[in-house]
Formats: C-alpha cells, sequence, structure tokens
C-alpha cells in the first residue's frame, strides 16, 4: 500500500495522519496555517491518489476537471456544500465525511450561544472593557428568559436533536420543528411536535438552525420569513452561514422584528471586523467553532482517516455521501 499518496490539504490532528501512515499510505501535509489557493490545491492534488480536506477546500467543477483522477476524498466536516457532489459521482469519486462524533459538540455551541444572547454576554464583556462598568442597575442591561419557552428547531437531526435535549434538559422548552420529512423517532424522544414553517416562524421563541445547506435551504431565513418572527425572538445559526440572508437579518435586529441572534456561522466567512453585527448589544457571533474541541476534532480524523483505509483495503467507505460513486467503479 505504500505508494498510495493521501494529501492532507489543511494541518489536522495528527491521529488522521498517524492512523494512515500506520496503514503504509504516504502522507504528505500541507502545513501553512491557512487554506491553499484553488491553483495552489489542484497542483497538490495532481500528485495524490486521495484527498483528506475540509470546508475550506473548494471542490467545484473546475476542481473536478482537473483532479478527475482521484481515488477517494475524505471530508474532515459532516458538512460537505464545498463539493461539487454529483460531478464527484459523475466521476466515481466517492466522498466521505465525519458524522455524529461533532453532533455533542455543535450542540454545545448552539446552546450556549442561546444563553450568551439572551443574557448579552458579549456586549456586556465589552462594555466592561471599556471602562463601562459603573454601578449595579435595576432596570439596565435586562436579558430575556429562556425558562418554559418553545425551541424551533429547523432540520432536526442528529445535532438539532443534542441541541433539543440540551434545552429540555435545562429550561423545560416545548420542542417545535419543522423538516422536508417528519422525524418519528426524534418526536417520541423528545416529545416534538412536527409543525409547517410558518408555525414554526410563528410560535418559535428561540428558532435554532441546524440544516444541511442545500439547494433547498439556502437563503430560507430571509426579510420575509423574520417578518413572521417574534420580536422578542432569538435566531440561532449554527449550520451555514447561507442560510440566512444576512443583510436581511441585519435588517430584522436593527428594526427590532426579532430580538437577538447567535451565530457560529456567517456569510461571508470570515465576516469582516465592521459588520454591524458585531457591534449589536443582542448578538453573538463566533468563528465557526461547532466542532472545535480537542476530543471531538480527534475523533473527526480517525474516522476520515478510516474512510480512506477502508475504501483502500475493504472497497467501502464507512461514511460515505455518495456510496453510487463506489458501485460504479
Ligand atoms: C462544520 O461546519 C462541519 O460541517 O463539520
Amino acid at each position: 500500500m505504500d505508494t498510495i499518496k493521501v494529501l492532507l490539504a489543511r494541518i489536522l490532528p495528527d491521529t488522521g495522519a498517524e492512523l494512515l501512515r500506520a496503514a503504509g499510505f504516504s502522507v504528505t501535509t500541507w502545513n501553512e496555517d491557512r487554506p491553499m489557493s484553488q491553483e495552489e490545491l489542484i497542483e497538490n492534488t495532481k500528485k495524490h491518489n486521495a484527498l483528506f480536506c475540509t470546508i475550506t477546500e473548494k471542490l467545484d467543477k473546475r476542481f473536478f476537471s482537473k483532479c478527475s483522477h482521484l481515488d477517494i476524498i475524505s471530508q474532515f466536516a459532516v458538512g460537505y456544500d464545498n463539493i461539487d457532489v454529483e460531478e464527484a459521482t459523475r466521476l466515481g469519486i466517492p466522498i466521505g465525511h465525519t458524522p455524529d462524533v461533532l453532533s455533542e459538540a455543535t450542540a454545545d455551541i448552539a446552546f450556549g450561544l442561546m444563553i450568551a444572547t439572551s443574557r448579552k454576554f458579549l456586549h456586556l464583556h465589552k462594555k466592561i472593557l471599556k471602562g463601562q462598568w459603573s454601578y449595579f442597575r435595576p432596570t439596565a442591561d435586562l436579558g430575556i428568559e429562556i425558562t418554559n419557552k418553545t425551541l424551533g428547531i429547523f432540520g432536526l437531526g442528529r445535532i438539532g436533536s443534542e441541541m433539543a435535549k440540551r434545552c429540555i434538559g435545562a429550561y423545560n422548552m416545548k420542542v417545535i420543528y419543522h423538516n422536508r420529512k417528519p422525524n418519528p423517532k426524534a418526536e417520541k424522544e423528545l416529545n416534538a411536535e412536527y409543525v409547517d414553517f410558518t408555525t414554526l416562524l410563528a410560535k418559535s421563541d428561540v428558532l435554532s438552525v441546524h440544516c444541511a445547506l442545500n439547494s433547498n435551504s439556502q437563503g430560507v431565513f430571509d426579510k420575509d420569513a423574520f417578518k413572521q418572527m417574534k420580536p422578542t425572538s432569538i435566531f440561532i445559526n449554527t449550520s451555514r452561514g447561507s442560510v440566512h440572508n444576512e443583510k436581511d437579518l441585519i435588517e430584522a435586529l436593527q428594526s427590532g422584528t426579532i430580538w437577538g441572534a447567535g451565530l457560529d456561522v456567517t456569510n461571508p466567512e470570515p465576516i469582516l471586523p465592521d459588520n454591524p453585527l458585531l457591534e449589536m448589544d443582542n448578538v453573538t457571533v463566533l468563528p465557526h467553532i461547532g466542532s472545535a474541541n480537542k476530543e471531538t476534532r480527534d475523533k473527526m480524523a480517525v474516522i476520515a482517516a478510516n474512510n480512506i483505509i477502508e475504501f483502500y483495503k475493504n472497497k467501502r467507505v464507512p461514511h460515505v455521501i455518495n456510496p453510487k460513486a463506489i458501485r460504479e467503479k
């Protein structure tokens, strides 16, 4: 197996590279702490059989036109909207990804954003830094109560279920959700109620987005959607920034159409430092850190490495996005 060359497109946890090396692969790592430009990515990928990448690598039609030789792509993430899956499948290139292991860590971030936003953590921290904490003020800096309120989940899958569990356990929240298809297992476990999108918007006190980004979810949270939400509601997004329209979100917050927002994802990423969202009292923004704890990232690297190892050993990819690509080989 020592002739098989794997390119690690980013500096990734050692657990993945170690497994690959132990299995006899020749591993090259891009050692700069930045994503490659697409030209650099193409030039480097050309010299390898397999690509281990993440959400910062744009694998579009142009990439595939130059790198159709690839045997497999292993994505170090659960989401894969950076990859033209249809084109990879057409070329017979399977794509692995890393679901499940990051659900709890990502739900922690959604849950943390909900609390931080409802009580204005970041804004108040910034005030202290500016020397603006003078004394206890009974009617200032008031947040919003969460206990016994309604949590609306847009995209109730693995991560959404973990968010719901936290909100039920900590705050006795009632859970409603909207998916393309109902999720009976989650309904049973979480006592969650399936509602249409309009009801989700109208009834949620906290609306948390956990769907994948695709043509159905792109830009779904726009001016019209925010208008249907409660003026006391909090919008949380830990999935992908393109699921909301950022200009419409800013307007909804500025006009009081909704009360607050907690975002781990923005559009574009990185968010520019002069974005008005960063100056608002009721907004918390994080730099896309949903899965960023040591244990989770280690587990993701192991899964991503195993997707490659199993492919070459047994012609199977344990966590595959496009199984059709393997059958066609
Ligand atoms: C991160 O955003 C992921 O999709 O894993």
